[in-house]
């Protein structure tokens, strides 16, 4: 429970649902050097805390962000009932702090507890929630370029018991951290085809922190190749592309803009969504269709492959640099794709977005929301 150091104020998270605000007195803002920021490990000052139990969601709080203590028995530690989510809270030009899509991970959110047999957040307490913490730390929001305060909304089950079961308690937390890109430069990826990271009824497209763990040792192998991350193929064959580990994939072949269909497989991205909706809406030709690894290295081959980028909240939008696959034989073919600047179709995406985030731009699809609880929308808008 937060006590030292903070004063509690009660307010409504949505009309009838009470919650209690806790104030930290000791900031840790000034300490934080906005201008070099490195992804993931710098937390701000607050987080959003409720717990589940007797069948309902209840002890809505925000309170300073600290170390939790739970036993070694908990459930979330031994069976993976621990799903999360990633967004972003930008600074517009004039200052106002804005979510980025928020409902799209709300939902997808919802879809993964449902898979892991967790009980959905209310979405609109999910939402006011969001709004309350990202405008209670909105000084957190890093103003450049290629910053935004990274959301990590997290719920794990906490039942103090061994037995294979779904839990009957749950903690669901967000957090946030002011971040820089992910990856700093274009990546190098490896196509993966010896290990799997989904398979057609598994947990592909959910974001369970499972998935992530099963993917590290093949990942951690292709990095001390000199890679970045990999490119996942299906489990079948090994031989449709799937995704990055952290992104999304895209291509362009010839003048279209493709990416592998949401089969159940991959994550269905909020960033690949958004880059979907900008090409359609400016008449580029883009389709979710399956893709061979034969399909690339033959476009390769032909001078057809003209981009090739990961989408994805925390990587935005990132150039791939290299795709090496290695032959049987231990020989690798490499595709290695024009430099950055000879891309103008993802460079060109990637500021759109940004510009729509920052209200630079028209946001035609409505995607940016203020970050504002309600019951201060009056005066914080006026
Ligand atoms: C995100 O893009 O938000 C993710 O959760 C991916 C993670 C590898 C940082």
């Amino acid at each position: 429970m937060p006590s030292e150091g903070t004063t509690g104020e009660t307010y409504e998270l949505v009309p009838g649902v009470p919650f209690r605000l806790h104030r930290t007195d000791k900031s840790r803002l000034s300490q934080v050097d906005f201008h070099n920021l490195p992804f993931g490990k710098v937390f701000s000052d607050h987080m959003f805390v409720a717990e589940y139990r007797n069948g309902k969601w209840q002890n809505f709080r925000i309170e300073p962000y600290r170390t939790l203590q739970f036993t070694p028995a908990m459930i979330a530690l031994h069976y993976g009932q621990i799903i999360f989510e990633g967004m972003k809270a930008f600074r517009t030009v004039d200052g106002k702090p804005v979510l980025f899509r928020p409902e799209k991970n709300i939902q997808r959110m919802k879809r993964s507890a449902e898979r892991m047999a967790m009980p959905p957040f209310p979405e609109d307490l999910f939402l006011a929630a969001l709004k309350e913490l990202v405008w209670l730390d909105r000084e957190w929001i890093p103003p450049q370029e290629d910053s935004a305060l990274y959301i990590r909304p997290m719920m794990f089950a906490t039942d103090e018991y061994i037995g294979v079961r779904p839990s009957e308690t749950y903690w669901f937390i967000i957090f946030t951290c002011p971040v820089g890109p992910y990856y700093p430069e274009p990546v190098r990826v490896l196509i993966e085809r010896e290990y799997v990271r989904a398979f057609p009824g598994g947990t592909g497209d959910a974001k369970a922190g499972g998935n992530y763990g099963a993917s590290l040792m093949p990942a951690r192998r292709a990095q001390q190749k000199g890679y970045h991350q990999l490119l996942w193929t299906d489990g079948h064959e090994h031989r449709w592309v799937e995704e990055i580990g952290t992104m999304n994939v895209f291509f362009v072949i010839d003048g279209e803009v493709v990416t592998p269909p949401l089969t159940g497989t991959i994550l269905p991205g909020v960033t690949r969504d958004s880059v979907i909706t900008l090409c359609r809406e400016e008449g580029i030709p883009v389709a979710e269709r399956p893709i061979a690894i034969e399909e690339l290295f033959a476009a390769y081959e032909e001078g057809k492959l003209q981009d090739a980028f990961g989408t994805g909240t925390a990587a935005t939008i990132t150039p791939i640099a290299e795709i090496a696959m290695e032959r049987e034989d231990g020989t690798v073919a490499r595709i290695l794709l024009p430099p950055v600047q000879e891309r103008t179709l993802s460079a060109r995406l990637k500021q759109r977005l940004e510009a729509i985030r920052r209200g630079l731009a028209p946001d035609p699809f409505g995607w940016v929301l203020p970050a504002i609880p309600e019951r201060l929308q009056s005066t914080a808008q006026a």
